[in-house]
């Protein structure tokens, strides 16, 4: 299982990625969880040991291996660089692993203008390629808003994309923006979360305003959310009700696929 979970800023992708990421590690063994946000925070979402944290730095970040991969100068813009470099090594050497989940962290590219192709976004988009064409474990990607790092290649490797929103009309309409940019790339596979529900009202406001598409379920409101993020704990021991939640919308996600693969052999 491959899924890309985003959704507009602060809506609660990184809480749900944190939670999916030991629900499939209880299940599949071996997650690994990318964390496409320009800083970082799944890792502390998923409560690994700051210790563990500190010692990971994000591949953007990492000049000297930027450098060596893509044969350009470190920090330097324009200049001639390689366009494939090797990534194959980087998910099990620049990662740190705690309770089954291996997390990576992409780290910030800064753009040196708008459709800048520089090494480090070379690089990036070639490892997670790489990652969702070439690995078996289940892989869960944290994006930042939108679609960065994914393209054309890429889209049809991953199996769904889930758009997490809170019951509010924005929220929803940086989803219709999101599903037109996956459109675009060919993602195929989307769906919807609702985030923070507090009554049934608000998961009712989520399927009836959804952009077309199907809701997988529900993660209610909950305090402890918070205290999991004051505490450095992880979001899945800390909330129970936040981990059922994402048992039960992983399950949906196996159910929509299985019917659109029987759609699919149908067809
Ligand atoms: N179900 C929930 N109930 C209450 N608070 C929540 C819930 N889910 C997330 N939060 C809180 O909302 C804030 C944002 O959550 P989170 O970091 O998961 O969102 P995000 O979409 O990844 O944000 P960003 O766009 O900044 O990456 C955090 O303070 C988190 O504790
Ligand atoms: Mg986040």
């Amino acid at each position: 299982m491959k899924l890309a979970i985003t959704g507009k800023g602060g809506v609660g992708k990184t809480t749900l990625t944190s939670l999916l990421a030991y629900h499939y590690a209880a299940q599949a063994g071996a997650v690994l969880a990318i964390d496409a946000d320009p800083s970082p925070c799944l890792g502390a979402a998923l409560g690994f040991p700051p210790g563990l944290l500190q010692s990971l730095t994000p591949i953007a970040e990492m000049h000297e291996l930027v450098a060596e991969r893509t044969d350009s100068k470190p920090g330097t813009f324009g200049g001639y660089f390689k366009l494939n470099p090797r990534v194959e090594d980087i998910p099990d050497r620049y990662t740190v692993t705690h309770r089954g989940i291996t997390l990576l962290e992409l780290g910030a590219v800064e753009h040196g203008g708008s459709g800048c192709i520089c090494p480090e976004s070379v690089l990036l988009k070639q490892l997670v390629s790489h990652i969702l064409l070439r690995r078996n474990e289940v892989v869960l990607l944290d994006m930042y808003a939108g679609v960065e790092h994914l393209g054309r290649a890429t889209a049809e490797a991953v199996d769904a994309m889930i758009m997490v929103v809170e019951p509010t009309a924005r929220s929803i309409a940086t989803a219709a923006q999101i599903k037109s940019l996956a459109a675009d790339i060919g993602l195929k596979h989307l769906f919807l979360v609702g985030s923070k529900i507090q009554t049934p009202e608000d998961a009712q406001y989520v399927s009836a305003h959804s952009p077309g598409l199907p809701v997988l379920g529900h993660m209610p409101h909950s305090p402890h959310a918070q205290t999991a993020d004051r505490l450095g704990q992880a979001v899945y021991d800390a909330a129970p009700e936040l981990a059922r939640a994402a048992h039960a919308i992983a399950d949906a996600v196996e159910v929509a696929m299985k019917a659109v693969i029987q759609t699919a052999d149908h067809g």
